[in-house]
C-alpha cells in the first residue's frame, strides 16, 4: 500500500523531503493518559503487548494525538528472551524481572532459537491490524533489541547500572558468550523478518548498553552481530541506535544500516564527520530538555535541526521520554520540528 506520510522512509533512504520527520523513542505507552486508560484494564504491560487488539491501539495513540511522522510498534525488546525459553516479569515501578538467567553451558541448553510466527504471534497480529487501521498514513516501525543488549539482559535478569555479571561473562566465558550471542541473533533476524512480513515500513535496533563495553568489546561481541542482522533484512530501510557508543561510530558506519540514531552526548557535526554523507541520522535533544518551559524547548529545537541540517536527517530525542514528560512539551517538539524544518 502507497504511504501518504513516507517523509521517514525517504529520509532514510536519502532523498528529499519537505520537511524534517519526527518521532519518539518509546512514544507508545510512557507519557500519554490515554494509554493508562488502556493499560489499567488490564493485569499489566505484557498482557497488554500480547493483546494485539490493544497493542495495535496504544501504538496508534501518539499517530493520532502527537502527530508524529511514524507509528512504533508496541511491544517490548525482551519478547525475545521469552521466544527463546527465558520467560521476564515486569515487575512494576522498577522494571523487567527474569527468574532463570543464562550463567552455564547447561542453561544454554535449555534454551533455544525463537519460533517467531508461533511464540511472538501476537506481535505479528498487532502489526497487521496496525497496518490496517493505518491505511497508510505514516510508515510502521518495527524494532529488536541488539544482540548484547539482550544478553545483557538474559545473563544480568534485570536492570543494572553496570551489567557486570553480563560483562564478567565475556571476559571468562567468551566461548558460552558467543554461542549465546549468536543464538539471540539468529532469534531476532527471524522476528526481524517476520515484522516486515507483516508489515513494518523500517526496523530500528536498539543497542541501549553499547555504551558500558569497551570498544574491543564491542568489535568482539556486537559488531558482528549487528552486522548479521543488517545483511539478513535488506528489503526495508534500518536504523541502529547504539546509545553511548561514540566510539562506536566509525564501526558502525561501515554496516548497512541506512539510519545512526545518536544520543544527546554525541555532536551532529562531529557525528556527520564519522559517519560521511552516505548514511542517515537521527536523534538526539536530550529527553530532560522537554522539562523546560516551550521558549527553551524551541530554542534548542531551532539549534538541533540547525546542527544536523536538513538533509537526511530524522528528528526525535537522544533516547526514550520520560514518563513523567507532559504530552503538551512533546507536542510542542513535533511542532516546533514541524515548523522550523519547513522553512529550513
Ligand atoms: O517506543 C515505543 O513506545 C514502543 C514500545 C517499546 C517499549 N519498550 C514498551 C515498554 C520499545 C521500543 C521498548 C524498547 C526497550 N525496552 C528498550 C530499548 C530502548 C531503551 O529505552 O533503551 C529497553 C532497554 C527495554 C527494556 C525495558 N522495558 C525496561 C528497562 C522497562 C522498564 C522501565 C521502562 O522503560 O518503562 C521496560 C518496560 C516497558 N517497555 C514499558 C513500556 C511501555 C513500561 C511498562 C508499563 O506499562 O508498566
Amino acid at each position: 500500500m502507497k504511504i501518504k506520510n513516507d517523509l521517514l522512509l525517504r529520509a532514510a533512504r536519502g532523498e528529499a523531503t519537505e520537511r524534517t520527520p519526527v518521532w519518539l523513542m518509546r512514544q507508545a505507552g510512557r507519557i500519554l493518559p490515554e494509554y493508562r486508560a488502556v493499560r489499567n484494564k488490564l493485569s499489566g504491560f505484557i498482557e497488554l503487548a500480547q493483546t494485539p487488539e490493544l497493542a495495535a491501539e496504544v501504538t496508534l495513540q501518539p499517530v493520532d494525538l502527537l502527530e508524529v511522522d511514524a507509528a512504533i510498534i508496541f511491544s517490548d525488546i525482551l519478547v525475545i528472551p521469552e521466544a527463546m525459553g527465558l520467560p521476564y516479569e515486569m515487575v512494576e515501578k522498577r522494571g523487567p524481572h527474569f527468574p532463570k538467567t543464562i550463567q552455564t553451558e547447561a542453561d544454554l541448553n535449555q534454551i533455544y532459537i525463537a519460533r517467531p510466527e508461533e511464540s511472538l504471534s501476537y506481535v505479528i497480529d498487532a502489526i497487521k491490524i496496525v497496518k490496517k487501521a493505518l491505511n497508510g498514513r505514516v510508515p510502521l516501525i518495527g524494532f529488536a533489541g541488539a544482540p548484547w543488549t539482550i544478553f545483557a539482559y538474559m545473563i544480568e535478569g534485570g536492570g543494572s547500572k553496570t551489567f557486570s555479571k553480563a560483562k564478567a561473562m565475556l571476559y571468562s566465558n567468551p566461548s558460552l558468550s558467543h554461542k549465546l550471542l549468536q543464538m539471540i541473533t539468529d532469534s531476532t533476524i527471524k522476528y526481524l523478518r517476520a515484522q516486515v512480513e507483516a508489515g513494518a515500513d523500517l526496523i530500528q535496533v536498539f543497542d541501549s548498553w553499547a555504551g558500558i563495553l569497551s570498544p574491543a568489546q564491542y568489535e568482539a561481541f556486537s559488531i558482528p552481530y549487528l552486522r548479521q542482522i543488517a545483511d539478513a533484512i535488506d528489503t526495508v530501510p534500518k536504523t541502529i541506535f547504539a546509545k553511548d557508543a561514540h566510539y562506536a561510530l566509525p564501526s558502525l558506519s561501515q554496516l548497512t544500516y541506512d539510519t545512526i540514531g545518536l544520543d544527546w552526548t554525541m555532536d551532529p557535526q562531529k557525528s556527520r564527520d564519522i559517519v560521511g554523507p552516505n548514511k542517515t541520522l537521527q536523534g538526539n535533544l536530550d529527553p530532560c530538555a522537554l522539562y523546560a518551559d516551550d521558549e527553551t524547548i524551541t530554542k534548542l529545537t531551532h539549534e538541533m535541526l540547525d546542527n544536523f541540517g536538513n538533509h537526511r536527517y530524522i528528528a526525535n530525542l537522544g533516547h526514550g521520554v520520560y514518563p513523567d514528560i507532559s504530552p503538551d512539551k512533546v507536542k510542542h517538539f513535533i511542532n516546533v520540528v514541524k515548523e522550523y524544518s519547513s522553512k529550513q
